[in-house]
């Protein structure tokens, strides 16, 4: 079943929300008889997080028009590797944050062993719920989709983002790095999520499936970018983690290296260029090109 093309933004945002919610909620309740991780991983996951990703999902299937009952796997995945990535990018070893989605980190709330393990876990049910999903995708499709993100996860996207953000703490990078730095530890998940929610649909046109990458690389920076100025000018209690870690951190953003107002321009930039992306596409892309607006626009 799938949302109509025309259902307005808010409702399309609910709808999805809640269906990955509940994907998330059964694939994490089967994953361990093991108490204390599991009441870890349900910390982490199950309450609080915008689903940014897992919304990506289903609006790139409704590009696409695949049908949203193969995505939900794919949707779940998406927000297992994410939730994953921040527990971990909390822990002292890396940010040090006391805070995430507005209740303490993992780390904090339990221990910092238990986070590794936390992190650990969710990353391997994102690909067990891949493998395991039931739908009628080919298991050519289920392979490709695995495949993709583990990609996006791996050294060559997110963790590799990760090694370069830490290395590039305190030091002074270019544009250029820096740009490379944010496609890799916050883009490639995005890009994947589209990348996986267009899979839904089997077989979709190549004219679709360049222009979902294009419209992916900018949205997955843009996305980066924002994040870089709501650290500056949002506050704790809106944001659910602690203003201003960045510039505590020394970390080079878009708002250090650039100043505040370029950096919203450059993201304002990035959402046009998204939505430039999809010019020529029908309705069924409306929900892709309100998506972009939401991330520049969001202020937490
Ligand atoms: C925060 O991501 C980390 C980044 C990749 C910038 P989100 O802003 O999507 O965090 P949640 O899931 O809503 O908590
Ligand atoms: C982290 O980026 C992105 C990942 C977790 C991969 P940030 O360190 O900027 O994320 P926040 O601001 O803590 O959410
Ligand atoms: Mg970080
Ligand atoms: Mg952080
Ligand atoms: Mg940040």
């Amino acid at each position: 079943m799938n949302a109509k093309n025309s259902q307005p933004w808010d409702e399309f945002l609910i709808q999805c929300k809640n269906r990955v919610e509940k994907t998330l909620q059964a694939t994490i309740s089967q994953s361990t008889p093991n108490s204390k991780l599991l009441a870890a991983m349900r910390y982490a996951c199950l309450d609080g997080g915008k689903r940014i990703r897992p919304v990506l999902v289903y609006a790139s299937a409704q590009a696409a028009e695949a049908n949203f009952d193969n995505c939900d796997a794919a949707a779940c995945a998406v927000e297992l590797i994410h939730s994953y990535s921040l527990v971990h990018d909390d822990l002292p070893a890396m940010d040090d944050d006391d805070l995430r989605r507005g209740k303490p980190s993992v780390h904090k709330a339990f221990d910092e062993a238990t986070a590794i393990l936390v992190g650990d876990a969710l990353q391997a049910l994102a690909f067990q719920c891949l493998s395991k999903q039931n739908n009628d995708l080919s298991a050519d499709t289920k392979i490709r989709m695995t495949a993709q993100l583990a990609e996006a996860a791996g050294a060559f996207g997110m963790t590799g983002g990760q090694s370069l953000d830490l290395e590039a703490s305190g030091t002074a990078i270019d544009l250029e790095q820096l740009e490379s730095l944010h496609k890799l530890k916050t883009g490639a998940l995005i890009k994947a999520s589209v990348k996986l929610g267009a899979l839904g649909a089997e077989k979709i046109n190549e004219s679709l499936i360049s222009a979902l990458e294009n419209y992916a690389d900018n949205i997955g920076l843009a996305f980066q970018v924002q994040d870089d100025i709501i650290d500056e000018i949002s506050d704790t209690e809106t944001l659910g983690k602690p203003q201003g870690s960045d510039r505590a951190q020394l970390k080079s953003t878009y708002v250090s290296l650039l100043g505040l107002e370029q950096a919203k321009l450059k993201a304002g930039e990035l959402a046009n260029n998204a939505i430039r992306a999809l010019d020529g596409f029908p309705e069924s892309a409306n929900h892709l090109r309100d998506l972009a607006a939401y991330i520049v626009n969001r202020i937490n």
